[in-house]
């Protein structure tokens, strides 16, 4: 079996950064080479000052700062890194189609096809090309086929490994994976670049926890993974207006059922919804799969749990709304949070996005504190879904970077994420200066409720 000596990474992203840090720290003898054609992201990840690394991770700044310059190197010249690899990992972007057949369901492969192609142009010796991105269910063939038919002649074995990493806890999850799961074509010369794989994984993960399959298993294995993980929060979010109707407390339904040792505790947490780059895409993703293949009921089946996210955000805007004695026009609603989840910088599909939507065309003014995401991130999120001009979003959104400034004179405040940092807020102080009544609608069960309504504020919650 050939030794690998030289990696390149396609892709310095969410996954592609992270995941290769810890590669490149857990075997000092490869060489590892990130590249992306995104020149301020590659001069962030080479910034001397660890704080300006383009993706905000507990713990990640160390292990850069461990290997940056030894074996781990971010560049924009991804020709040589490609020509110098023996394994090349395909972690570019794979986001829902907003144009053509399949729009707004099927994933835009324009990226790592274009990936395909640069290999393939460029290669002059034998390459693992390993698909690190989510992909559909048999993509590799394409990935193949484009390799085989336009390269110079190198022989190319395709792997498939999904990653199955969390933002915000992505380097524990890298150090400690549940598995690392590498697919694989089944004939000699496939085990063997499975087996090259594994060797690297090897260096820190124990070889019973990695796991290998053929080709479609793997790549079909990350969409049902993620599937089954936002179907339980889809699930606990519909029992949270069941709970809201009856009286019950979700969270004590949450964890009455997760004792079982069937269902389990995890993911049971009732919420404005899910969001983030992954769960819907690779839902639709999926659900696009099915009809192709003709099967409706796979199709519909999968696709309520995108129905019952978007229910969920709608739901938590217009319980705003009524509360407020059914107008917020010309209130303000202040944010904590516009993240999708606590310690994360990322704000892709975030709820507060589509919230923050909702009130607007209420002509709420809505001001945000969030201790990661910057103001232009967020005009940018708001500007994405295109619903008024970009001058509107602005006299409508406002970011404060004092807490407590977002807060002052609102109507209400919503709680969007999860940071732990809300929870010690001096909320007396906040009360006081409130409009009164002074709201709280806290869309991820986070602040102390007994505490908030002894204080005078009107408290709402998910499920309770
Ligand atoms: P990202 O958008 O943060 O990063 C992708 C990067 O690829 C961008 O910096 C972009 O400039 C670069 N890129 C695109 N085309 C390129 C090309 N031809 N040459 C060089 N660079 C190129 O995306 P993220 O979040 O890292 O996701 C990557 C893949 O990993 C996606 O398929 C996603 O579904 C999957 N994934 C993401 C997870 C997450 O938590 N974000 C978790 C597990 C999988």
């Amino acid at each position: 079996m050939k030794t690998i000596k030289s990696i390149c990474c396609i892709g310095a992203g969410y996954v592609g950064g992270p995941t290769m840090s810890v590669i490149a720290q857990k075997n000092p003898n490869i060489k590892v080479t990130v590249v992306d054609l995104n020149q301020q992201r590659i001069a962030d990840w080479n910034d001397q000052d660890l704080s300006k690394l383009p993706i905000f991770e507990p713990g990640l700044d160390q292990v850069v700062e461990e290997a940056r310059g030894r074996n781990l190197f971010f560049s924009t010249q991804v020709d040589e890194a490609i020509d110098e690899a023996d394994m090349i990992f395909i972690s570019v972007n794979t986001p829902t189609k907003t144009y053509g057949k399949g729009v707004g369901m099927a994933a835009d492969l324009k990226y790592v096809e274009l990936c395909a192609r640069q290999i393939a142009r460029v290669a002059t010796s034998d390459k693992i090309v390993v698909e690190k991105s989510t992909l559909p269910v048999r993509t590799a063939q394409a990935i193949k086929s484009i390799l085989d038919h336009t390269g110079n002649g190198v022989k190319f074995q395709i792997l498939s490994n999904p990653e199955f990493l969390a933002e915000g806890t992505a380097m524990t999850d890298l150090a400690n994976p549940d598995r690392v799961l590498i697919g694989g074509e089944q004939t000699p010369e496939g085990k063997k670049a499975i087996e090259a794989l594994v060797n690297i994984y090897g260096a820190w993960v124990p070889k019973t926890q990695i796991l290998t399959t053929n080709l479609w298993s793997s790549e079909l294995s990350k969409l049902v993974a993620n599937a089954f993980l936002a179907q339980r929060v889809s699930s606990i979010n519909a029992i949270s207006e069941l709970c809201e109707a009856t009286e019950a407390n979700v969270e004590e339904v949450a964890k009455a059922i997760g004792m079982d040792s069937r269902i389990g505790p995890k993911f049971l947490k009732a919420s404005v919804g899910f969001g983030g780059s992954c769960f819907q895409k690779d839902i639709l993703n999926l659900v696009y799969i099915s009809k192709s293949l003709g099967l409706n009921e796979v199709a519909d089946y999968w696709e309520q749990v995108i129905i019952m996210n978007n229910h969920q955000r709608n739901r938590f805007a217009n319980n705003i709304v009524s509360n407020l004695y059914n107008t917020v026009s010309g209130k303000k609603i202040a944010f904590l949070g516009w993240a999708f989840k606590k310690d994360t910088n990322d704000t892709r599909e975030s709820a507060a996005i589509y919230v923050a939507d909702k009130l607007i065309d209420e002509q709420a003014q809505i001001s945000v504190y969030d201790p990661k995401v910057s103001a232009t991130q967020m005009q940018s999120d708001l500007n994405y879904l295109n619903t008024r001009t970009e001058t509107e979003n602005k006299t409508y959104l406002k970011t404060k970077t004092d807490p407590y400034k977002a807060l002052e004179s609102a109507h209400a405040i919503a709680v969007l994420t999860e940071w732990d940092e809300f929870k010690d807020y001096d909320w007396q102080r906040i009360y006081e200066a409130m409009i009164k009544p002074a709201f709280v609608f806290d869309g991820r069960n986070v602040l102390d409720q007994e505490q908030l309504k002894a204080i005078g504020f009107q408290v709402q919650s998910i499920g309770k």
